[in-house]
């Protein structure tokens, strides 16, 4: 069976992750969550204070970060490191969400990951969720998806899943996150998030969880 590289490029709160982990899970995949690493920087800067603007210290952080997944056996999903330290939960916190775009927007915050991140789909038999994953960091992915939804649509789900976790958020604090990273995302000059042009599109607007990962599993076994 031919292995290869799924890119699952899209807005914040779409559903990726969770479509992209059940697919990678069926298709007996790894599965690469790169939001979670640069939430993993971001929340490195943050409790190290680490001036954005100061090009040597964002440097010098960043060869002090070092990132990995571990797979926790109870859930059966990777969770995210951070020198050593399971970070899974911080990094989903309201003031690393703040901060993320801003931090990710630096190109050499960029140039760190997507090495890294080439690194761990060379062998293929990858699905890797992001937003420059078809268009930047494996431009020759064999299957590109790119996934949208109607923006309230968006906000309510993050909405639910940051309650369901603990985290006391009104919608309005939502959407204007939503809207700061959707902002910085698609405008920064290092690989904005755009679609690729060879991506297919699914608007989940409408879709289960289900349907949008039938979807793609579909796309897939067309090619392996
Ligand atoms: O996927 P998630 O919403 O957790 O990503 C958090 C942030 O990380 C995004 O809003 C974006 O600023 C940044 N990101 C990125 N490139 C990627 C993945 C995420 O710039 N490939």
């Amino acid at each position: 069976m031919k292995k290869i590289v799924i890119a699952v490029d899209g807005y914040s709160a779409c559903g990726k992750s969770s479509t992209a982990k059940e697919v990678a899970s069926r298709l007996g995949y790894i599965y690469i969550d790169t939001g979670a690493m640069y939430r993993a920087v971001t929340l490195f800067f943050i409790q190290n204070y680490i001036n954005l603007t100061n090009p040597k210290n964002v440097e010098k952080a960043l060869d002090q970060i070092h990132i990995s997944f571990k797979c926790n056996p109870a859930t059966g999903t990777n969770e995210t490191y951070l020198n050593g330290l399971n970070v899974e939960k911080e990094i989903r916190r309201m003031d690393v969400s703040m901060k993320v775009s801003e931090v990710s927007a630096l190109a050499k915050v960029r140039k760190a990951m997507v090495e890294q991140q080439r690194k761990l789909g060379k062998n293929k038999a990858v699905v890797m969720d992001g937003r420059d994953i078809g268009s930047f960091v494996f431009p020759d992915a064999e299957l590109k998806i790119f996934m949208t939804a109607d923006f309230d649509v968006r906000a309510e789900r993050r909405q639910r899943e940051l309650l369901e976790k603990g985290e006391m958020i009104t919608f309005d604090e939502v959407k204007k996150n939503l809207q700061h990273r959707d902002a910085i995302d698609t405008t920064r000059s290092e690989s904005p998030l755009k679609k690729a042009d060879d991506a297919y599109v699914i608007d989940t607007t409408k879709l289960t969880m289900e349907e949008q990962i039938d979807q793609i599993v579909r796309l897939a076994e067309k090619i392996i």
